[in-house]
């Protein structure tokens, strides 16, 4: 007899937001300056996150930025309340080999949940630190994060239904490969950095072909003084 299918938990809606330069690079080759947009793109990160359950970031962007990946405060959580999700954010960071610093940040500051996700390549010692510091650590692969389980997961157990990630390029590279990326949101700012080394919104070592390119609709844009927001939706 055939056994019965299990379901599949849904995968989250998935959302990237970045800015760039005018020459596509989301920092300076040293990785130190990464900020870079206007308020009106800073109100756009925040009114992003207000939709979402979750934000996610790669180790170095929280290290970098020393950012908490908070709401933005009051009126971002009264808006969070009135669409019927927790006051708060998750907090999600993506650290592979458990490099990410335990005395981060993001760690001193517990008004939700930090989830990190990370690999098998990640020593013993450095998961005992991590789960002293965090809320969850789960380990989604061996030697490379399965991000569709990884995602199907957050979904299942911490009610991910929108997920926001904010970079940087490693982290939105492995998500675009893996085809997960539903809606990018791209501030273009009226500067160039330059920099053969400085990072792009999506940076990872495989060499794809035109034929295996994401490929994306422009959704809506939009001039703001002298930036452009542009939304993308993934081609179906
Ligand atoms: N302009 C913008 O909107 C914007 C937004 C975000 C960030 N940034 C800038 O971008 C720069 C950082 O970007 P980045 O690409 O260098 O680093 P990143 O993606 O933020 O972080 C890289 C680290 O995250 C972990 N990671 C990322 N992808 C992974 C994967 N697929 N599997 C396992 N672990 C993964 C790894 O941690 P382990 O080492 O522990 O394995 C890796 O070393 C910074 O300068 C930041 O300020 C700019």
């Amino acid at each position: 007899m055939k056994k019965p299918q299990q379901k599949k938990t849904p995968l989250p809606f998935v959302l990237v937001n970045m800015a760039m330069t005018a020459d596509g690079k989301i920092a300076t080759a040293n990785r130190r300056i990464h900020s870079f947009g206007s308020k009106s793109d800073l109100e756009h990160l925040y009114q992003l996150r207000a939709t979402a359950d979750a934000v996610m970031c790669g180790a170095r962007t929280v290290e970098i930025s020393r950012s908490i990946l908070g709401t933005g405060g009051e009126k971002f959580r009264r808006r969070r309340l009135k669409l019927g999700l927790a006051e708060y954010n998750l907090r999600v960071v993506v650290s592979g080999s458990g490099s990410i610093n335990p005395h981060s940040e993001i760690f001193k500051k517990h008004f939700s949940p930090v989830i990190i996700l990370t690999t098998g390549r990640a020593s013993r010692t450095k998961l005992r630190r991590l789960r002293a510091v965090a809320d969850e650590v789960r380990v989604c692969g061996e030697r490379e994060i399965n991000f569709t389980a990884a995602l199907r997961w957050l979904r299942a157990k911490w009610g991910v239904r929108r997920l926001l990630c904010e970079g940087g390029g490693e982290l939105n590279d492995a998500l675009f490969r893996a085809g997960l990326v539903d809606e990018l949101h791209l501030t273009i700012c009226p500067k160039i950095f330059g920099g053969r080394d400085a990072p792009t919104i999506a940076d990872g070592n495989d060499d794809r072909r035109l034929s295996a390119a994401d490929r994306f609709r422009c959704k809506s844009f939009q001039r703001v003084d002298d930036e452009v927001f542009i939304v993308l939706t993934r081609r179906i």
